[in-house]
């Protein structure tokens, strides 16, 4: 079985998702039962689960917050990763990691391979990266797996904030200079649990990986694709205005280039991403037709 911690977030409840439509014996933590920077309480999590793997889908992802709330960002990111590398290293089992584009500086022209030294902008991204050397240094038998722009049906993401403001809003001005992929979880599920399997059965498949969808835009290119789906049914069809990062400070600088190469995941694992716009127009379509379904007192 497969222990997830994190339960609660994008990934976590897409990974749970997942697994039960796929009837794979998978149990997964939220954070109020499972704090990963707590080592006895994850100790107690794989005595008494006994996973042949366990997912780290837990991180404090507050990217703006993380600059100021440097100790909570420390504890999901750097520390919470380096205690369960160890207490994986403890009982033998293997580990998948999630990481970040935000692991760069996003200098680089070109899309970021695996080898490509990290340079960290942020709080957050440091954090990050400290996760990573932590999860590492701890334990051989893991995949540490970057991902980018990542949005779902769930929690907080910018698909989401675009939908509820092209409801109200007649224009909206998006970043566009800002290059990447956007990943619905659903993806970033399926794809740790394709390469389970096979990480549990060869070690030497251990190492970090590059996983997104296919293709590449910006955040203005996002926003665009989300209110053309959701214009016709919803008839919000605010003007998306291209503005530079420039003209929208925020408190954590973000890298102007996201875009990561996945061809060594695809490679070694035999499993490619879908086009972005594909897992953008359904997650789109799904969350109208949700929000159409539920009285406008609830909505
Ligand atoms: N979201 C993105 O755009 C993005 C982009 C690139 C990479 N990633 C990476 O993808 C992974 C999954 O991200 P996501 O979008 O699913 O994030 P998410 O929706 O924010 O979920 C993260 C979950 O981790 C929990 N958590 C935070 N600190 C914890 C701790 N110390 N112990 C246990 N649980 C803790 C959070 O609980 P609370 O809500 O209670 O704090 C939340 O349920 C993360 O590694 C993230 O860094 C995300």
């Amino acid at each position: 079985m497969i222990l997830v911690f994190g339960g609660n977030g994008q990934l976590g409840q897409e990974l749970t998702r997942f697994a039960a439509a796929r009837d794979l014996p998978m149990h997964a933590l939220p954070h109020g039962e499972a704090d990963i920077a707590d080592s006895s309480v994850v100790a107690a999590a794989l005595a008494r689960w006994k996973p042949e793997l366990l997912v780290n889908a837990a991180a404090y992802t507050k990217v703006d917050l993380a600059e100021t709330n440097i100790e909570e960002a420390r504890k999901g990111n750097d520390i919470g990763p380096g205690v369960l590398a160890s207490a994986c290293a403890a009982v033998g089992i293997p580990m998948v990691h999630v990481s970040t584009d935000y692991v760069f500086d996003g200098s680089k022209p070109e899309p970021y391979r695996e080898t490509d030294p990290v340079c960290p902008i942020s709080v957050y991204g440091r954090s990050k990266v400290a996760g990573e050397e932590a999860v590492r240094g701890r334990l051989k038998h893991h995949v540490i797996l970057r991902t980018a722009w990542v949005y779902s049906e769930y929690g907080h993401n910018f698909l989401k904030t675009i939908l509820r403001l092209a409801e109200t809003r007649d224009e909206l001005p998006i970043v566009a200079d800002q290059h990447g992929s956007p990943t619905s979880a659903r993806e970033v599920a399926e794809a740790i649990l394709h390469l389970a399997p096979l990480l549990m059965r060869d070690q030497k498949l251990s190492g970090t990986y590059h996983f997104t969808a296919d293709g590449f835009t910006t955040w203005h290119g996002f926003a665009s694709r989300v209110v053309e789906i959701a214009a016709p049914m919803t008839g919000g069809n605010p003007r998306v205005i291209p503005i530079a990062t420039a003209d929208y400070p925020t408190a954590a600088k973000r890298p102007a280039n996201s875009r990561l190469d996945c061809r060594l995941f695809v490679e070694k694992f035999g499993f490619s991403p879908r086009h972005w716009t594909e897992s953008v127009d359904a997650t789109t379509r799904t969350l109208v037709a949700a929000k159409k379904r539920m009285p406008s007192h609830v909505a």
